[in-house]
Parts: C-alpha cells; sequence; structure tokens
C-alpha cells in the first residue's frame, strides 16, 4: 500500500471509529519532500482549497475529513524518473553495503572478483594484490591491484561512475560479475560515506601510457563525473588498481575479508593473491597473539572461517609485517570458456517476442537457427510446421498469437541439450588438491559433475569434501558455497546449496545430522556451482535461487562425496572394532599359553611356542 493509500485508508478508519494504523501522516512529510525534490516548497495547501482554485471541485469528490487528500493531477506532478543511482543509493544494503563491515567486504569481494575475470579474459595467469589501510577507527582504504589486460582509458570513468555499465550482463558465458553494477556501487559507496572519489590507475600494455582518474558519480543522473585525469609513471607493465575510500569495519569471523580471501583462493588455484590487512596499532599487536588469524588457523588444521559461526564478530588479527601470501597451486588457466546464444526451452513467451522484434535474421525460420542454440534448419522447420507458421514469415510482423504458437511448438520439439563447452569447471582433481592445502584432513574427496540445463541455461555442480584430522568432531560441518569460483559469505539460510546439503540423509554416510539441518561432524563441505548465468537471489550475489534442477544436481554431488565418505568412516569403524578385538586377544594369548603348560605340564620353552604360534594364528585370520 503506498503512502498515499495508506493514509486515506487510515483516515477513513478513524471516521469509522477505528484506530488508524498509520502512524506518519502524509502530510507531515510534504513539505520535506518537497524542499527535497525543489519543487513546490512552501505551505502545502490542502486539496479542498486547491481544488477551489482551480475550480475542478465539481468532478472530484470531496468527503467531509479529506481535506488531505491529493487529486490524480496533484500526484501527476510529482511523477518523475528515479536514475538506476538514485535507488541503489537509498537500497544500497540489496547490493551488499548494508552495514559497515559487510560494505568492506563487498568493495573487496567486486574489486577481486573483476580483476579476476579480467586476467582470465585475457589470458593471463592472475596476480592480484589487495591491500586494506585502516585510516581511523572507521575509515580505510581498499586496493585491488591486477595484472590483467588494464581498461581503455575513455571507458574508465563509465565503468567506475555509472551503475549498470559492463561488458558482461548482455552475454551468456561463465564469469564472477554479470550485472555491471558491482564495482561503481563500490565506488557510490565510497563516495556516499566519505565524499571522496574512486582513483583508477591502468595501463594497457607496457609501451602504452598509464592513466590515473579520480571518478565520482552523480547519483542524480547516474553519470560519471571525471575530477582528475593525468598521466603517471607505472612500474606495472599492464593491469588496474582500483583505490576506494570508505567508511568501513574490519571484523573477523566467516563473514570477514581474510575468509573470503581465503576461499576465493581455494577456488581459484592458479590465483596468485597477495593480501595486506590493515596494520594494527603496537598497543593492539601487544594485546594479541603473535600468529596471524589464518596461520594459525591452518596449523590447526581449521579452515580460517567457520560457516555455522554466525555471530563471531571478533576483530581479526593481521601479520604484524603486514602482508599474507597465496600461492598459486596451479600454472594452469582454467580453460576458456565460449559465450552461447540462449537455449530455446528457456526463453520466455516475452522474451521470445522481443527477440523477435530485435532480430537481423530474414525470417523465422533463420531467427531461430541464428539466434538460438541447437537449433538446426531441421529442427527449425519442425518448430515452423507443429506452430503453423510459415518458416518464411517475417518476425517483426508477426501477432502475439503466431508467438504464442512457436513458443509452444518449441516445447513441444526434441531439441538437443545446450553446448557444455561454455563451462569451466574447477575439476575435481584441483578441488581435492586445494582441499588438501586448505585442511589437514583423514580422507578427501571430490566429484565434479555433467552440465546440465535450468530455463535454458547450462550449469554445473561440484562437490568436494575434506572429512576427521583436526576438523571439530562436535560442531555443525562447515559448508563452503561457491558460485562461479566466487565465495558465497552471507545468507547462508537462504541458499540452495544448504536446502541440498540439509536435505540430503547424512546418517546413511555415518554421520550425525538432527532433522533438517546440517550433519554434525568433522566435515567440511565445498559445494560450487558454474553457469553461463547463475540465478542469485539478490544483486548483492549472496545466494543462489531454489530451482529444482539446481537442488537435485547439487544433491547428486553431495550423495556421490557422501558415499565415499560414508565407505571411509564405515571402514575406519570396522579396523577400529578390530583393533580392539585383536588387542583384547593378545592380551589374553600368555594366559592361555600358563594355563596350557599347568593343565599339559609343558616346560617354559613349549609355552612360549604355544605364545607365538596363536600369534600368528591371530595375524593371519586379521589378514583373511
Ligand atoms: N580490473 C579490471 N580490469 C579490466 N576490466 C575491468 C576491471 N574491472 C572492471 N572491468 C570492466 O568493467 C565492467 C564493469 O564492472 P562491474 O564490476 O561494475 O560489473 P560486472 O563485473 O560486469 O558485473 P557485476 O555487477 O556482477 O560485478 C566489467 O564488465 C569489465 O568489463
Ligand atoms: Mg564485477
Amino acid at each position: 500500500m503506498g503512502d498515499q493509500e495508506s493514509f486515506a485508508f487510515a483516515a477513513a478508519e478513524a471516521r469509522a471509529g477505528r484506530p488508524a494504523k498509520v502512524k506518519r501522516p502524509r502530510v507531515a512529510r510534504e513539505p520535506k519532500r518537497a524542499a527535497e525534490t525543489g519543487r513546490g516548497a512552501g505551505r502545502r495547501k490542502p486539496a479542498r482549497e486547491a481544488r477551489a482554485e482551480r475550480g475542478s471541485g465539481a468532478d472530484e469528490p470531496v468527503q467531509a475529513g479529506a481535506s488531505m487528500r491529493v487529486t490524480a493531477s496533484d500526484m501527476a506532478k510529482r511523477q518523475r524518473d528515479i536514475s538506476v543511482s538514485e535507488f541503489f543509493a537509498k537500497n544500497r544494503h540489496l547490493l551488499g553495503f548494508d552495514n559497515p563491515a559487510k560494505a568492506l567486504l563487498t568493495t573487496v569481494k567486486e574489486g577481486v572478483d573483476n580483476a579476476l575475470d579480467a586476467c582470465e579474459e585475457a589470458g593471463i595467469l592472475p596476480a592480484i594484490r589487495v591491500e586494506i589501510s585502516q585510516l581511523s577507527e572507521t575509515r580505510f582504504v581498499i586496493a585491488i591491484q591486477d595484472n590483467g589486460p588494464g581498461i581503455v582509458k575513455q571507458q574508465v570513468p563509465k565503468i567506475f561512475g555509472s551503475l549498470l555499465y559492463g561488458s558482461k550482463f548482455h552475454r551468456l558465458r561463465q564469469s564472477r560479475g554479470q550485472q555491471g553494477i558491482g564495482i561503481s556501487a563500490a565506488g557510490m559507496y565510497g563516495l556516499l560515506t566519505t565524499g571522496k572519489p574512486i582513483t583508477v590507475t591502468t595501463r594497457t600494455g607496457p609501451k602504452k601510457e598509464a592513466h590515473r582518474l579520480e571518478i565520482a558519480m552523480d547519483t542524480k543522473s547516474n553519470e560519471p563525473k571525471i575530477r582528475r585525469d593525468e598521466t603517471v609513471a607505472w612500474d606495472v607493465p599492464h593491469g588496474t588498481r582500483v583505490e576506494i575510500e570508505l567508511e568501513g569495519s574490519y571484523r573477523g569471523g566467516q563473514h570477514s575479508v581474510d575468509a573470503y580471501i581465503r576461499q576465493i583462493s581455494l577456488a581459484n588455484p592458479h590465483a596468485e593473491i597477495r593480501y595486506a590487512p590493515p596494520k594494527r596499532s603496537a598497543a593492539a599487536r601487544a594485546a594479541e597473539p603473535e600468529t596471524p588469524l589464518l596461520d594459525a588457523a591452518a596449523a590447526a588444521g581449521k579452515p580460517a572461517a567457520r560457516a555455522d559461526d554466525d555471530d563471531d564478530e571478533t576483530p581479526a588479527a593481521a601479520s604484524a609485517e603486514g602482508e599474507i601470501l597465496f600461492p598459486r597451486v596451479t600454472d594452469e588457466i582454467p580453460e576458456e570458456t565460449a559465450e552461447i546464444k540462449p537455449h530455446p526451452y528457456g526463453v520466455e513467451l516475452g522474451v521470445l517476442m522481443q527477440m523477435f522484434r530485435d532480430t537481423s535474421a530474414r525470417n523465422l525460420r533463420s531467427c531461430l537457427q541464428n539466434d538460438f542454440s541447437r537449433v538446426s534448419g531441421r529442427i527449425a522447420d519442425e518448430i515452423c510446421e507443429r506452430a503453423k507458421v510459415s518458416a518464411k514469415r517475417r518476425t517483426g510482423e508477426m501477432a502475439r498469437e503466431e508467438a504464442e504458437r512457436v513458443h509452444r511448438a518449441i516445447q513441444a520439439t526434441k531439441i538437443m541439450a545446450p553446448p557444455t563447452d561454455c563451462i569451466a569447471p574447477i575439476g575435481d582433481a584441483l578441488i581435492e588438491r586445494a582441499l588438501r592445502s586448505e585442511v589437514k584432513a583423514d580422507f578427501y574427496a571430490a566429484v565434479t559433475r555433467r552440465p546440465v540445463v535450468y530455463r535454458g541455461n547450462p550449469f554445473l555442480i561440484e562437490v568436494g569434501l575434506a572429512y576427521g584430522g583436526a576438523l571439530p568432531a562436535e560442531e555443525s560441518i562447515t559448508v563452503y558455497r561457491f558460485a562461479n569460483r566466487v565465495p558465497l559469505q552471507y545468507q547462508q539460510g537462504a541458499c540452495a546449496i544448504t536446502k541440498a546439503v540439509t536435505g540430503t540423509d547424512w546418517k546413511s554416510y555415518q554421520l550425525q545430522q538432527p532433522r533438517g539441518a546440517l550433519p554434525v561432524g568433522p566435515l567440511l563441505l565445498l559445494v560450487h556451482i558454474a553457469s553461463v548465468w547463475v540465478p542469485f537471489t539478490s544483486e548483492s550475489k549472496e545466494a543462489i535461487a531454489h530451482y529444482p534442477e539446481i537442488i537435485k544436481e547439487m544433491r547428486l554431488g553431495l550423495q556421490e562425496c557422501g558415499r565415499q565418505v560414508g565407505n571411509f568412516i564405515r571402514k575406519r569403524r570396522r579396523e577400529a572394532d578390530e583393533a580392539k578385538k585383536r588387542a583384547y586377544i593378545e592380551k589374553y594369548i600368555p594366559q592361555v599359553a600358563i594355563g596350557l603348560q599347568q593343565i599339559l605340564g609343558l616346560g617354559d620353552p613349549e609355552r612360549d611356542r604355544i605364545v607365538r604360534e596363536l600369534s600368528e594364528v591371530l595375524e593371519r585370520s586379521r589378514k583373511a
């Protein structure tokens, strides 16, 4: 219910003698609104008075006590466009900037995601540096530097100073970014909280000049404003450095930058990441143990952050030297992924009609063939025939009803699943290697499933698992969630991955599991979805939407890994039982020999021989 409606409703309620439900009447807010919009400042005339002046009282019913109601023409005057940046400045929580700690993490994340994407697209092994400098209790500067291809100078203002501008939205290809919002939103948050523009230094090649630009966003128009533009000496052959000053908070725990960096390096074993956390003051250093959080966690065989320690907000410890290196585990760049066209099965009617209007193809047949994946000439003919629409029909002239018939015909036609070379998995071998380097455990397993399709978009699920060792045995398991190699640290409960994990029967894999909850035991799970379009639940890209096809694939992957760990646990239990029995028997063999010696009157050498032989029998039966 809008403000106006709700106020009218409240007024009616009050007239009827019922308590009004709306606390703040709209009139009280009007002067502020008017001042904000710069329109109609001054006392607002009651509607009846205004109507009398306009002479429109006759056709607009005025009810007793409704003197504050507005007319349609009043409302019409207030209608105006809302720029996307105005919207997101008000709704920054939708982009992951709802509190200072999260804002700091989101900024690092957007910068690193872009750096990795840029390197991968250019076929460069990523070497990324993340620096966080603390200026005051709540003020930080975040710098992310990559060795990627750099950015053409003319593009810099739009990329960093305008929301919804990017190279990834209009394509179906696996990448970390997809919306064209990420880094400009971080810059906008910095600008809103500190008034400082984003600084970008970039160079596209050793023979090219390096440029440094300061970009601010005009949120009213969503247009960039260049505050500074200079050529600089930069001893980097190619790459980009982005610096953002912002109000933030540096915390430890599950949602920390430290946890993010550790997890992103886990899912990107080809990347080298150097991380310089904020330097602590000498007093803070003296009060805390010397070992950095990450190293301490690694030494204990524990992941740096646990997915279930939701409220852990202790300040993260940082190395006194200020830099932590996450070396690459492999020198192989992930396979280049192909961009694909939409698969006909996933296209909704409205989208199909839009495609028919926009296509450059001459007729329906060639549109189906050129603009979709997996539609051959023969399949296109079959669709046209089934839809009873001529193959030669010009799509721009097609009526809605014809488009609907084509849409139905598509669903009824057997079309090959979309190509899957557009997806680059991490791979089971690398997942296992990364897990081994992350955590000391007794058993590891990893599974990369075959690509399948949701809503016409190919996707693939990978699951990795580490069990035992130093992982905590009495707590809920840790789940690392990834989408296109990016860790998801917030909204665990809302994510399809959590649903798939809790919906798997872990008891059959020898783990305890409270009903409908995560299992309990020394287990670390890694679940990765790779797709040309990851269906996030919101723009802040924190959780995966609950598509049944996706949850099913996740379950299958979890079951595959689950069976392996179940077998391991069973085998280990059997061995432990056997060892116990054996120890028991071993303990009594000398007593048996002594008994026999006494009953049969044997000598000591014979008694010793009996001990030897019985031990051998025991050994043989164990091996058998
Ligand atoms: N470090 C970089 N090197 C090269 N190009 C970059 C870099 N950072 C950003 N870009 C370019 O700027 C564009 C906009 O980045 P931005 O983060 O705003 O959106 P995105 O990555 O496309 O999507 P998302 O909103 O999901 O992050 C990218 O699509 C990319 O083309
Ligand atoms: Mg991005």
